[in-house]
């Protein structure tokens, strides 16, 4: 099969397309010939050796796809969700480990979802991680209600226009920082009711004006850590999912303790497969109707196809995007 292979850690350059051997389904696994993939800031990590796939998973790049069944492994309908069971022709959308830059992967079956409707084949390429990320953690993790006040930093990023999208759906007031003026736009479009550019507003002003804020979704790490708890409302939620800002921040545990708050923080790809597969099935329930009918839909900036793999990269690490980088693949 093609896939996209790296000379080695480093700039997007290093990254081309060549020939690796096709993958076979491993028990309670399917293969999927990928239709679409979609560039995560994992992926940019993971070239530059700086963020390894875990044991046992495939070392190419891509955490997400789009595509079509093309054999099926022993017990795999031990996790069929939202399908009767998965047979071969198809059609679904799959978290991955690895392996998504690429004309084959290998994917536990609990983390294959079925195709939301209304949405192409190559739309759904840009679902998987964002819809998982966000629903897994500020809905099942942080526990967002509806009418509390949730912020999301990035609002324009792939993670930013998913978590604006269903927070609203889900009737929460909608915070989101970004950087642009075309950023700010975005995030109003998608639903935000207050867009924060953080190069010019202080965020911990606005939302102690409002009360502050009951769950944070960050992706700046260190350097919003004590912003971000000085913005949380009594029993706020901060969860980080990013280090854009660093690893290594200073946290006054008595602010945090006087409002009876949490810091939390996760990694989707780290995950157990079991865990994975909880929150496919938990989105498939609670997302894929609400992109069935409408009110979420993917935010995708550009397609391109795989051999502009370092392009695609490039593009990311400029962050002038909004939404996903979708690569096309099939
Ligand atoms: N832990 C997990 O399981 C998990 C899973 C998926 C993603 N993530 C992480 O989530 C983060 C977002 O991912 P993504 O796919 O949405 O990336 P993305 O599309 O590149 O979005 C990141 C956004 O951050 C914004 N940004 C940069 N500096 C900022 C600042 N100081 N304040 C507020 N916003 C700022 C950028 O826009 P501006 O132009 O507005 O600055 C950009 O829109 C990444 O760090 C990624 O690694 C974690």
């Amino acid at each position: 099969m093609r896939a996209v292979i790296a000379s080695g850690a480093g700039g997007p350059e290093v990254l081309s397309v060549g020939e690796l051997p096709d993958p076979t389904p491993g028990p309670g696994e399917v293969v999927l010939d990928v239709a679409a993939t979609a560039v995560n800031r994992a992926d940019l990590l993971q070239r530059r050796g700086l963020y390894s796939p875990p044991p046992g998973t495939s070392d190419v790049i891509g955490l997400e796809c789009s595509g079509v069944v093309s054999a099926v492994g022993p017990g795999v309908e031990d996790w069929a969700v939202g399908v009767e069971d998965w047979a071969v022709g198809d059609e679904a959308c799959a978290l991955l480990a690895g392996g998504g830059y690429a004309e084959r992967v290998a994917v536990p079956a609990g983390q294959l979802m079925p195709v939301p409707e209304g949405v192409s084949l190559v739309e759904a390429a840009a679902l998987p991680e964002v819809a998982c990320t966000v629903w897994s953690n500020v809905f099942m993790v942080a526990g967002l209600r509806p009418g509390e006040r949730f912020l999301v930093h990035g609002g324009a990023g792939g993670i930013g226009t998913m978590a604006i999208q269903l927070a609203t759906a889900l009737s929460a007031r909608v915070y989101a920082t970004a950087g642009s003026a075309e950023k700010l736009r975005t995030c109003v479009e998608l639903g935000a009711d207050v867009a924060i550019n953080y190069r010019e507003e202080d965020f911990v002003a606005v939302l102690r004006e409002a009360g502050g804020a009951d769950v944070i979704l960050d992706n700046m790490g260190a350097k919003y850590l004590g912003r971000n708890v000085d913005a949380l409302a009594t029993e706020g939620r901060l969860v980080i999912i990013g280090m854009q800002g660093g690893t290594k921040g200073e946290l006054d545990i008595g602010k945090l303790l006087r409002k009876r708050g949490a810091v939390i923080a996760t990694s989707l790809r780290t995950r157990p497969p079991e865990e994975k597969a909880a929150i496919c099935a938990s989105v498939v329930e609670h997302v894929w109707p609400l992109v069935a009918d409408g009110v979420v839909r993917p935010v995708v900036h550009t397609m391109l196809p795989l051999d502009e793999v370092a392009e695609a990269h490039r593009l990311m690490a400029d962050s002038g995007h909004v939404g996903k980088i979708v690569l096309t693949v099939g």
